[in-house]
């Protein structure tokens, strides 16, 4: 089942160019089996008539706070109540004014202020009006009150200039409004993730490290916290932007890793997606290693199994580790399940998935081997973390 099918979500339109874009998002919505209500502002419906809106959505558009045909006269909350969500797409600079003052003069505003479902607004203006001072402030206003701000893009303006203030594509926003109607499977439990390669230092310039992009361990962070937990995200070095919510904490080697994790205990779910390195150089030069012999050998030293020791501990959380093999993936993450004696453990082949967008993954517990269907990773994460609820709820 995909995340909107029966959820209701009210699709705020201001009066820009973007409004275009707005009708992509409302079919791409409705395809995805969401309910969607239209209000349109005044300016609004003067660049989409509302008919075209009703047509994709096959629901009535709301356009006038006025409308004797709502049977209580209470459309400016009826709309909201029972919302999962409600995105102003486009928000004009008036628009983003208006909401930052809490000013009810119309429908649409007066929806934005009458709701407890997510407001998410995506800003569609002039670069320059965009990057105006009291536009900014309001902006920031607006982050201050809790309300998600999507974009916006840089790039070719309708104006014919070119900068900041394009409203994000149609995509971009459905993806969104994916995220926070995910439902709150985890809401207030607490879980520590650890993510991407180590770094173990051969002297002042030079370490071993591996091909870890992150991308896997920062996609299920941003599941978790969708999911409603407190997710705190353990990084080796990577350069991938924080999800939003998600505490990071930065380490490069795998004693700093192993130190930053303990440091988070106890906690109720840990997942180790980080590759950490299983060894490190015995010593670490002071100085630059000069090129002096035409063989040079290097001593090794085992670094501590992160995942083991957490899974071994009296107070240990719900444990679920990654197996990134390349061959003989079944019998391999099971066998490292079975050896961190681990409830939960989610394998892949390298070559389906190591630094790329999509990946292929087997989950494996004590019912044996649930092949997901192959997809991008934040799909994926999202699948993950559902039959880590699952398995965790039992459990507990
Ligand atoms: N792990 C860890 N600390 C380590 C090594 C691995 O926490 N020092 C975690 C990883 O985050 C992952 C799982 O353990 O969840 C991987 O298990 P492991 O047996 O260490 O995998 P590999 O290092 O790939 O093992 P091998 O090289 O034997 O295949």
């Amino acid at each position: 089942m995909n995340d909107l099918e029966t959820r209701r979500v009210v699709l705020g339109v201001s009066g820009s160019v973007a409004a275009y874009k707005a009708c992509e998002l409302a079919r791409l919505l409705g395809q995805a089996g969401a309910a969607v209500d239209v209000v349109m502002t005044a300016a609004g419906a003067r660049f989409v008539a509302p008919l075209t809106f009703q047509a994709l959505t096959g629901r009535p558009v709301h356009v006038s706070l006025w409308d004797a045909s709502q049977e209580n006269g209470m459309a400016h909350i009826d709309l909201t109540r029972g919302a999962d969500a409600l995105i102003v797409a486009p928000a004009t600079a008036d628009f983003i004014a208006r909401l930052a003052h809490g000013l009810a003069d119309d429908l649409l505003s007066s929806l934005c202020l009458a709701r407890d479902c997510p407001l998410l607004v995506a800003p569609a203006l002039n670069r320059q009006m965009w990057e105006h001072p009291a536009t900014q402030r309001n902006v920031a206003q607006l982050r201050n009150d809790g309300v998600n701000i999507l974009g916006p893009a840089a790039g070719a303006q309708a104006c014919g200039e070119v900068g900041a203030g394009r409203m994000l594509e149609a995509a971009e926003l459905f993806d969104a409004l994916v995220a926070v109607c995910q439902p709150k499977r985890l809401a207030g439990k607490r879980v520590v993730l650890t993510a991407g390669p180590t770094y173990e230092a051969l002297d002042p310039v030079r370490g071993l490290t591996n091909l870890s992009s992150g991308r896997m361990g920062f996609a299920l962070a941003r599941a978790c916290a969708e999911a409603g937990a407190d997710v705190t995200l353990i990084a080796g070095p990577v350069s991938l932007p924080t999800p939003a919510g998600v505490t990071r904490v930065d380490v490069q080697s795998a004693q700093q890793m192993r130190a930053a994790v303990m440091a988070q205990l106890p906690t109720e779910i840990f997942i180790a997606v980080a590759a950490v390195a299983d060894y490190r150089p015995a010593t670490v030069a002071d100085h630059k290693i000069k090129k002096t012999a035409a063989r040079l050998t290097l001593e090794l030293v085992a670094t501590p199994d992160i995942l083991a020791e957490v899974a071994a501990r009296p107070d240990a959380p719900f444990c679920v580790g990654f197996a990134a093999e390349s061959r003989d993936l079944a019998e391999h993450a099971e066998g490292k399940r079975r050896a961190k004696k681990l409830p939960l453990v989610v394998g892949n082949l390298v070559q389906d998935g190591m630094g790329g967008d999509d990946n292929v993954v087997t989950l494996f517990d004590a019912a044996g081997a649930h092949p997901l269907p192959p997809g991008a990773k934040p799909t994926l994460a999202r699948a993950i973390v559902r039959h880590i609820a699952e398995m965790f709820h039992a459990h507990h």
